[in-house]
């Protein structure tokens, strides 16, 4: 347990100083099984006593709720968290498989006012698309993301699971402050064309899932086995079945690292993460998802981790043994289009 603060780094050029760790809030109301909403609340000022900023939601987590559950926390501390929120993509409830989405000028109107009167606040600070329609044009999103920051709407803008080509064409609308793409030891498809692009535009990358939605914890090692009916997870290819089963065995290079550090695999996990800003020279902040104060604890004292050359070499041939995509349906992600 620790009671020192994370250091902050800031979240790309122009964009806000930030800790550098954030905190994921899906799993507080959508994806991951029952939630406990007292222990929830507690996490979140936890993570803020340990000066965790910047709050990751959507308007898609549970189709909204999300955002209402965040409300009363962000509106007692407006001025010191950073609220990050996104449009773009819908999940109908009746059919969890199924995802809608939208970039057009009309709808993210629509989607930005609903969140700010989901969140009862006059300004979002990062707001990002969660999704790309390839159906409309890049610039034109942006430059109707744009209008908002003009109006006061939003102060910065993020854009998740785009290619480095759509980044570029973003950025030459208006400047983009973060994005958000899973990253981790099990998932590195971005470094090939987005990180780099996102480095020589000035970009913070924000890694989602960098604890491979848990199972790099070893918490889990089947989502049949091991997780609820509705949880999100038994959907994902590389968490059941074989895959799974093969997945759970690339683990041990975590464990030896742990060993050596005295340390649990999810902090390894973010270390690992953290530590890609100093390997590919740009803002890293990750935003590990968690609804228990003791594991916000243990989650930011992995800050404080530096891993040397060897554990590198254990850590960095894992990805590409991993069995199974991150989704069922990759079109929806940048190495989708890429
Ligand atoms: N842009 C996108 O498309 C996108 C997609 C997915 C996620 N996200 C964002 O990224 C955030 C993080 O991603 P994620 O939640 O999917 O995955 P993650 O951070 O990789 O893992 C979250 C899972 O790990 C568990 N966990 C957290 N800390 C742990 C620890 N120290 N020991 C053991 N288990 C631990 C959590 O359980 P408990 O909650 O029970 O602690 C939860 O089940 C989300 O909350 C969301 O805000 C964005």
């Amino acid at each position: 347990m620790t009671d020192s603060r994370i250091p902050t780094v800031r979240l790309g050029d122009g964009g806000p100083e930030v800790g550098v760790q954030g905190l994921g809030c899906m799993g507080m109301s959508f994806a991951y099984g029952p939630s406990d909403a007292q222990e929830s609340r507690a996490t979140l000022e936890r993570a803020l006593e340990l000066g965790v900023t910047l709050y990751d939601t959507a308007d898609a987590y549970g189709q909204g709720e999300n955002e209402r559950f965040l409300s009363p926390f962000f509106k007692a501390h407006r001025d010191d968290v950073v609220i990050a929120t996104k449009f773009a993509l819908a999940i109908p409830p009746d059919d969890p498989t199924r995802r809608i989405i939208r970039n057009d000028p009309p709808y993210i109107r629509q989607a930005v006012e609903a969140s700010l009167e989901r969140l009862d606040v006059d300004v979002i600070d990062l707001y990002y698309m969660h999704r790309r329609d390839v159906n409309v044009p890049i610039e034109e999103t942006v430059g109707v993301m744009a209008e908002l920051v003009r109006e006061g709407k939003v102060k910065h803008l993020g854009l998740s699971e785009v290619t480095g080509a759509e980044l570029r064409a973003a950025q030459a609308v208006h400047p983009i402050a973060a994005v958000q793409s899973e990253w981790s030891l099990f998932s590195r498809d971005i470094e090939a064309g987005v990180v780099p692009t996102a480095r020589e535009l000035g970009v913070a990358l924000v890694p989602y899932s960098p604890l491979g939605r848990g199972f790099l914890t070893g918490s889990f090692t089947s989502a049949e086995k091991d997780l609820t009916a509705d949880d999100f997870r038994r959907q994902m290819p590389r968490f059941t079945g074989d895959n799974a089963t093969a997945n759970a065995a690339l683990l041990e290079p975590i464990r030896k690292v742990a060993a050596s550090h005295g340390a649990t695999l999810g902090q390894i996990a973010l270390a690992w993460a953290q530590q890609q800003s100093t390997v590919h020279n740009l803002p890293v902040i990750p935003i590990p998802g968690t609804r228990k104060p003791t594991r916000v604890e243990e989650n930011t004292t992995a800050t404080r981790i530096v891993l040397g050359e060897e554990d590198m070499a254990l850590l960095d041939p894992i990805a590409e043994r991993v069995s199974g995509n991150r989704y069922a349906d990759m079109t929806f992600t940048s190495a989708g289009r890429e």
